[in-house]
């Protein structure tokens, strides 16, 4: 099938043999395809050094990318016609001449450019710049994969570098949290219904949790991670990123800067932490052996390339407060970790309860008046309220209306890397990073950053299989609540 808008492109990924390419870039390229949803003259350029030519790079391709994109059973006319848009370019990034090579061989190619760096951070600026010395910067687009930076400073050192080379709505900073299609429902719940609206402040709403919980150690990536940790990981993007969907102002439209617009004003409304109350508004864990799932499953510090003294957190929750007339006083409880009991991410609006009750305490209980959004797995919205049971008298249980996306929309679901490369390709930047958004919210991390690595306490240690360490939960009651799965 042709898109209406056939207006070709090119997509050059870099790092075209990387594990993020075999396992995201490529198969959620090939679903576009298949689905009809990539202009038909649309090429993608693998750039990589380790493959001669392209025939040795469609085998690289058949043999690591297919089995990613098998899983419910492959269309093999669409994966042959997927291997004629490929075109390969060998390139050593030490190699000057190689570049030239690159503009030589995409000259032809239709419409705009991507240029796609799926690699490490390291190389982003050298890249940006061996573009722009053949002139490849110029009517192109540019996608840079997180980490971006280690702290503020290096972020702003690569945003300043590639700043120079690409203009801003050039650029285009994955957070693939921002590509989840419970993430865009969220948008269509909050401003597509004038239900929850007015609800949505301080008067109604007594807290809020975020989770991203994995079941998941680090795998193989024990190298990248103890030199990253939870925070730079997942809070930093992820989390905050959530936080800010869930809090900002409705924006006048969904035009990519009005929603970024939004987006910023609460993560520069975040209210300062102060290094002295940092053990108090924040908990950093590390996991210990454990069992999940009836697996054992080791400790963090005998993980291939972990430190066996290391301190880098694998746990980290948070109190986080939004200083504006909408949120002022109402605590958001953030939280991610890995090894935890249960894969889950999740938002859980906690409404006060009824000013006065006419039918009793139980109408002042906890475990309604609130609202779960289940980001995965099982993408669900789950009210609860209180309905008087069956019989005599008046006693009230707790009951919830759910909404299970994948039963009233049984099919359209779209991966997250497939909608954002979609959208590089088209030109919509609502879904990606804008370099204020990213520095904001480094600032606002860093006094955490700081304090934990300069204070001799080592992380908290929590078993795997757990919901990490104790301290998250005592952090919740000092507020007179307690996470989701805690009640009962
Ligand atoms: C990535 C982190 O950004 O997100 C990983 O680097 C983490 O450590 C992953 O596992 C989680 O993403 P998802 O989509 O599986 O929830």
């Amino acid at each position: 099938m042709q898109s209406p808008n056939d207006s070709g492109f090119t997509f050059v990924l870099f790092g075209a043999t990387g594990d993020l390419s075999m396992r995201k870039i490529l198969p959620a390229l090939f679903e576009a395809h298949r689905s009809g949803m990539l202009a038909a003259s649309g090429k993608i350029v693998g750039v990589a050094r380790h493959e001669d030519t392209r025939d040795q790079y469609l085998q690289w391709v058949n043999e690591h990318v297919k089995p990613h994109v098998s899983k419910n059973g492959l269309d093999e006319v669409a994966w042959a016609s997927f291997l004629e848009r490929i075109v390969y370019v060998k390139l050593d990034l030490s190699r000057a001449e190689d570049f030239t090579t690159l503009r030589d061989g995409i000259a032809e190619l239709p419409g705009i450019r991507v240029f796609y760096l799926a690699t490490g951070p390291s190389l982003f600026v050298p890249i940006c710049h061996a573009l722009a010395s053949v002139g490849l910067n110029q009517n192109a687009r540019i996608v840079l994969e997180k980490p971006l930076g280690y702290d503020l400073k290096s972020s702003n050192a690569i945003n300043d570098a590639v700043g120079e080379i690409f203009a801003e709505e050039q650029i285009y900073r994955i957070d693939h949290y921002l590509g989840k299609e419970p993430v865009q429902n969220l948008l269509a719940l909050r401003f597509g219904n004038a239900l929850f609206e007015p609800l949505w402040r301080r008067e109604w709403v007594e807290s809020i949790q975020i989770t991203i919980a994995e079941e998941l150690g680090v795998e193989a990536r024990g190298d990248f991670y103890d030199n990253t940790g939870a925070l730079r990981d997942m809070v930093q993007n992820h989390l905050l990123q959530l936080l800010s969907i869930v809090a900002m102002e409705p924006p006048h439209s969904m035009d990519s800067d009005s929603v970024r617009d939004e987006k910023l004003r609460v993560l520069r409304a975040l209210k300062p932490i102060n290094p002295a109350d940092i053990s108090k508004v924040a908990v950093r864990g590390q996991y210990h052996a454990g069992v999940i799932r009836g697996q054992q499953v080791p400790g963090y510090a005998t993980e291939h390339g972990v430190k066996p003294d290391s301190r880098t957190e694998t746990f980290v929750a948070l109190k986080v407060e939004i200083e504006n007339w909408r949120w002022a006083g109402v605590p958001f409880f953030l939280r991610t970790g890995k090894r935890l009991a249960d894969r889950v991410a999740e938002i859980v609006v906690n409404f006060r309860p009824v000013p006065h009750s006419a039918l009793g305490p139980t109408a002042l209980r906890a475990g309604s008046n609130r609202l779960v959004i289940r980001l995965q797995p099982n993408e669900t919205i789950r009210l609860y309220c209180l309905a008087k049971q069956p019989g005599e008298g008046m006693n009230l249980s707790s009951v919830h209306l759910d909404l299970a996306f994948d039963q009233f929309f049984r099919e359209g679901q779209m991966e997250a890397y497939q909608r954002l490369l979609l959208d590089v390709i088209n030109g919509r930047l609502a879904l990606f990073v804008r370099r204020d958004e990213q520095e904001a919210a480094w600032k606002w991390v860093e006094p955490i950053l700081n304090e934990w690595a300069a204070t001799p306490r080592p992380p908290k240690p929590y078993a795997s299989g757990t919901w990490g360490p104790a301290a998250s939960s005592a952090m919740l009651a000092q507020h007179g609540t307690c996470w989701l799965e805690e009640e009962n």
